[in-house]
């Protein structure tokens, strides 16, 4: 018997992630300037807020005290001063003022596009999940991006299709991620965590659910996480995992999705290598466990409609091999 399945990123959330998803909680360098400009803003705004509300009511509580006839003379001189100095003078010195501490804070945020050093990771989005290579180690995974903590990394964001954009609450602003064009963003972390990040561009069906795991991880944990995701899947370890390897290849699922040390070498979805090793499936949209993994198999666009992952026509046996096999994929 499968067990049913649940849907629902956010009851999940407190479960999977270290912190909320929340740009006032801030974890690294960029994401504080950004925080400081924020509380900034609206503390700005506020008073504006509060200056025209208390403007509008003394002119009303006036009104009403007034004769009530409003066809009286021209206003006095005093009232224009008013009109200028509240709807003009005021005006640009408050958005002058927000500008220049909008350009102060944003100064040196965003990475170079150009004659920069090679990207230390490559995020390239697809409909509806992440890919995510880290060329000079030779790893490729997906949904999950590892970086170590206090040292900030050089991310390159591409797309397969349309346009998405990479947002971390905790870490670092949104860029866009374009077809036919390299952007770029540095990601840091100050303490370890698990943050969660999302596709911030509306991208289709399934935008919401595109999530990224962020993981920031001491270095020396995070040097053993890449040597382990550099290498080979390990060879099917019994022969349950030898038929689901098998079964793996006989549905044709080779033809999107790698994994590597087999001839399974497909682009089109998420490379599998270490799935067994990952936290979630379909970007960030269920917990990998069985029954979810059976699931999403025997049938992704119930779990996430629009998925381009077909539905596989599997017998039970067969089923189970092939999650067994993925399973043992660490
Ligand atoms: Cu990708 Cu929205």
């Amino acid at each position: 018997m499968m067990t049913p399945l649940k849907i629902g990123v956010m009851p999940q959330l407190r479960a999977w992630y270290d912190r909320d998803p929340s740009v006032w909680d801030a974890a690294s360098p960029h994401a504080h300037r950004l925080a400081s400009l924020g509380a900034g803003l609206t503390i700005a705004g506020t008073v504006v807020f509060l200056v025209v509300l208390g403007i509008l009511a003394t002119a009303l509580w006036r009104r009403r005290t007034a004769s009530g006839d409003l066809s009286g003379p021209a206003p006095a001189a005093n009232e224009h001063r008013w009109v200028i100095g509240g709807g003009l003078i005021l005006p640009v010195l408050v958005l002058t003022g927000v500008f220049i501490a909008t350009l102060v804070s944003l100064r040196g945020l965003g990475a170079d596009d150009d004659g920069a050093p090679p990207p230390d990771i490559i995020v390239i989005g697809h409909q509806w999940w992440w890919e995510i290579r880290y060329p000079v180690a030779g790893v490729v995974t997906a949904n999950e991006l590892h970086l170590p903590v206090g040292s900030p990394v050089r991310v390159e964001l591409q797309s397969a299709d349309v346009i998405h954009s990479l947002w971390v609450p905790n870490l670092e602003g949104k860029t866009d991620l374009i077809p036919g064009q390299r952007n770029h963003m540095t990601l840091a972390a100050d303490t370890a965590g698990v943050y969660r990040a999302q596709c911030a561009e509306f991208c289709g069906l399934q935008h919401a659910h595109m999530a990224l795991t962020v993981i920031a991880e001491d270095s020396s944990v995070y040097a053993r996480w890449v040597q382990h995701a550099k290498q080979p899947a390990p060879p099917p370890a019994d022969p349950a995992a030898t038929r689901g390897q098998a079964a793996f290849f006989a549905h044709s699922c080779a033809f999107c999705h790698t994994i590597r040390g087999t001839s399974a070498g497909g682009r089109a979805g998420p490379d599998l290598t270490h799935l067994g090793g990952r936290r979630t499936l379909a970007a960030g949209t269920l917990t990998n466990t069985t029954g979810n993994l059976a699931g999403w198999i025997s049938n992704p666009d119930r779990l996430k409609p629009g998925s381009k992952m077909p539905p596989i026509a599997v017998d039970a046996a067969s089923l189970q091999a092939i999650i067994h096999y993925l399973e043992s994929l660490k």
